[in-house]
């Protein structure tokens, strides 16, 4: 059984005086897809940005086997780089075009020639189902689907071996959200990525993540499999997942 890529213990993430964050554990494993549920202001996003050092925290945070809060500037930066993210409003560059758009992270941290940073670039377009045609478009020339798989491409052009993915989902059509689960768990199967996603999606939930966790009154309410996490003792709980909108997922379970 793959170990643990990311190992959380303890948390504690405060905006101000206001603690938004306090005691949360959670184990990500190497090669699976990790959801994180919760209710609106949870602290969901908090969660990924502490995780991905863009919050300062207490407690443990310890990804493959470094403890980023006691680390040297050095090893925090070398973590970053397996890093990939993909940020709640999947914002690109407006007056890039979508191939400038994900080379930017080839250009800053690499000295690649320009070439080559049009092959890979073309080499991620494509990993993420998009036509070369669009290597050329600028974002407003895309449809919302198209705008979440450019950012994704950009996400993997430093092949990652975590991608964060925050509401990827969100405001796609049922069909465009089906196709973007699918190329996740795609990318996850073919490449071996682990993948931390936050989404309020039950159609992700129960399609493709393998182990989740909800984020309930600062802590995490519970983790494990959708399965486990659905069975929970919580009204929240039976609310997402029985009420009307859940109920078509967990139907069969009320017989
Ligand atoms: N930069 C910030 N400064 C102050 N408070 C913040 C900041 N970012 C988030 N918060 C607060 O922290 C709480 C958790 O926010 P967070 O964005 O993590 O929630 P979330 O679970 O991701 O919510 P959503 O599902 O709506 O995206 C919220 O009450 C929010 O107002
Ligand atoms: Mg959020």
């Amino acid at each position: 059984m793959a170990g643990d890529i990311i190992k959380v213990r303890d948390l504690r993430v405060s905006y101000g005086n206001r603690v938004v964050l306090d005691g949360v554990n959670i184990s990500v494993k190497e090669g699976e897809i990790y959801t994180i549920l919760g209710r609106s202001g949870s602290g969901k996003t908090t969660l990924m940005r502490a995780i991905l050092m863009l919050e300062r925290s207490e407690g443990i945070i310890e990804v493959m086997g470094v403890d980023l809060n006691k680390a040297s500037n050095e090893d925090r930066e070398r973590i970053k780089r397996y890093y990939g993210v993909m940020f709640q409003a999947a914002s690109l560059f407006t007056s890039l075009t979508v191939g400038e758009n994900v080379a930017v992270p080839l250009k800053e941290s690499t000295k690649l020639d320009s070439n080559t940073v049009c092959e890979i670039v073309r080499f991620k377009l494509s990993l993420v189902g998009l036509d070369d045609d669009v290597y050329n478009l600028y974002p407003y020339e895309l449809s919302g689907g198209m705008r979440k798989k450019a950012a994704l491409a950009r996400a993997l052009v430093l092949d990652p071996k975590i991608i964060f993915l925050d509401e990827p989902t969100s405001g796609l059509d049922p069909v465009s959200a089906d196709d973007f689960d699918r190329t996740i768990a795609e990318l996850n199967k073919l490449l071996g990525i682990t993948v931390v996603m936050i989404t309020h999606d039950l159609d992700s939930f129960f399609g493709i993540s393998n182990r989740a966790c909800v984020i309930r009154d600062k802590k995490v309410l519970a983790e494990g499999s959708p399965y486990d996490i659905m069975h929970q003792d919580d009204e929240w709980l039976r609310k997402l997942f029985f009420g009307d909108r859940g109920k078509k997922f967990t139907q069969w379970n009320l017989r």
